[in-house]
């Protein structure tokens, strides 16, 4: 096939109406986007693409791990994969995983007539990517590698509602999650075009970026425990508040993160018992995480968190507890797949850059088992997972373009 005829072929038009028809699902007037994982407004955004997976010449399965999957055959055997998710953290924006599941299929149909293509096609909308409730993300793409084992089903989330549970209500089947397995040896490369979700390319006027790797995240619980007691009797200096304690902490390790230990530390989740202006808080319950492309630098933040717990409780005679949760390592992108979309953003004519994702993406649990790359798009003014997340519609269509040469040109290769 002459070069860019699959690009030209993408309706760029369709792409941006679709991804606005799908940002109406979860939309609340109070601003934003949410679609939990497994919900019904997560679920309606499947039918809707499941819908168009159709439209585009896919065959349409849910699998046990609630993955919505759409695949279209080639004369090979051998396949091209690629997608994104539909869940949404709470309150997002309108394209963080919509728009590279919506660009998938969009993708597929442009390359529905391509006769001389080898490979089948995969366009992969992930289940709970974002971690909903509490849950460790990514949890359709770790079923997909064999990773989600039989504690995880039965834990219960924030909701007390166990992942088996969940799945059922998705369409999945829990006691099939082994069948869900890739056949990882099949698939010559998986593809996940995403926005940038920061703020490099917008701030430089670029158009595309090219990901050699994406970022490595370790969660962690941590449970403060001091004295519940009465707000207006007991003197300041009795105190052991739970709350003022894990103050210092969040901002210790904020201050961790700030002199460079690791790339970047959240403190994203705060919850105190009882939690009531006249009772000084007894228990404070707060969920962090840590991020580094280094491994190694995510290890020793561990133990830097760990000294930073001791400390708090030897200044404010707390009990702390820690309770490490999910680590997802940092992975590079497969040099081939970098080099296909490097092509392909060189022929785009617009300019692009290398660079690594500060977020994390279902593409690095696969890309441990199978040729891995991403193609970024700028997220004006850097904003994502909050309501003013958006991306020009021409970089929208661009993206998508350039996702469609780039797997025509790993289809001329012959990855494995
Ligand atoms: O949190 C993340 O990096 C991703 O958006 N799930
Ligand atoms: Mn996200
Ligand atoms: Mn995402």
């Amino acid at each position: 096939m002459s070069d860019r005829i699959a690009s030209a072929a993408v309706d760029g038009d369709r792409l941006v109406a679709r991804l606005a028809r799908l940002a109406k699902i979860g939309s609340s007037p109070s601003g934003g986007v949410t679609r939990e994982a497994y919900g019904h407004h997560d679920v309606e955004a499947r039918e809707l693409v499941a819908g168009w997976m159709r439209d585009a010449g896919l065959a349409v399965e849910v699998d046990p791990a609630a993955n919505l999957i759409g695949r279209r055959p080639g004369p090979s055997g051998r396949w091209l994969a690629t997608g994104s998710h539909l869940d949404t953290v709470v309150a997002a924006g309108p394209f963080d995983g919509a728009y590279g599941a919506v660009s998938g299929v969009e993708v597929a149909a442009a390359l529905r007539g391509v006769e001389s293509m080898e490979h089948g096609l995969l366009v992969v909308a992930f289940a709970n990517e974002e971690g909903a409730r509490g849950t460790d993300g990514m949890v359709g793409s770790r079923a997909l590698v064999g990773e989600v084992g039989d504690g995880e089903l039965s834990t219960a989330d924030d909701g007390g509602v166990s992942l088996d549970e969940r799945l059922i209500d998705a369409g999945g089947d829990p006691g099939l999650l082994a069948d869900a397995r890739w056949d990882v040896g099949q698939i010559d490369a998986f593809v996940e075009l995403h926005v940038e979700q920061g703020p490099v390319l917008d701030e430089a006027d670029e158009s595309l970026g090219v990901v050699l790797g994406i970022t490595g995240r370790q969660a962690v619980d941590i449970v403060l425990r001091g004295t519940p007691n009465h707000a207006g009797t007991t003197p300041m200096h009795l105190r052991v508040d739970a709350m003022a304690a894990a103050a210092e902490l969040v901002l210790a390790i904020e201050a961790m993160a700030r002199d460079g230990a690791v790339r970047v530390a959240t403190c994203g989740h705060l919850h105190v018992r009882p939690n009531v202006r006249n009772v000084i808080p007894g228990e404070a319950f707060l969920s962090a995480e840590l991020r580094d492309d280094d491994l190694g630098r995510l290890a020793e933040g561990r133990v830097l968190v760990e000294g930073l717990v001791a400390e708090v409780d030897r200044l404010r005679g707390t009990t702390g507890e820690l309770t490490w949760g999910q680590l997802v390592e940092p992975v590079d992108a497969h040099p081939d797949v970098v080099a296909a979309v490097q092509a392909a953003a060189d022929a785009s004519g617009r300019p692009w850059r290398t660079m690594w994702s500060g977020a994390g993406h279902d593409a690095q649990i696969l890309g441990r088992h199978v040729p891995m790359g991403m193609i970024f798009v700028p997220s004006i003014g850097g904003v994502s997972h909050a309501p003013d997340e958006t991306t020009d519609p021409e970089h929208l269509v661009l993206g998508a373009r350039v996702l469609a040469d780039t797997l025509v040109a790993l289809d001329g290769r012959g990855l494995s």
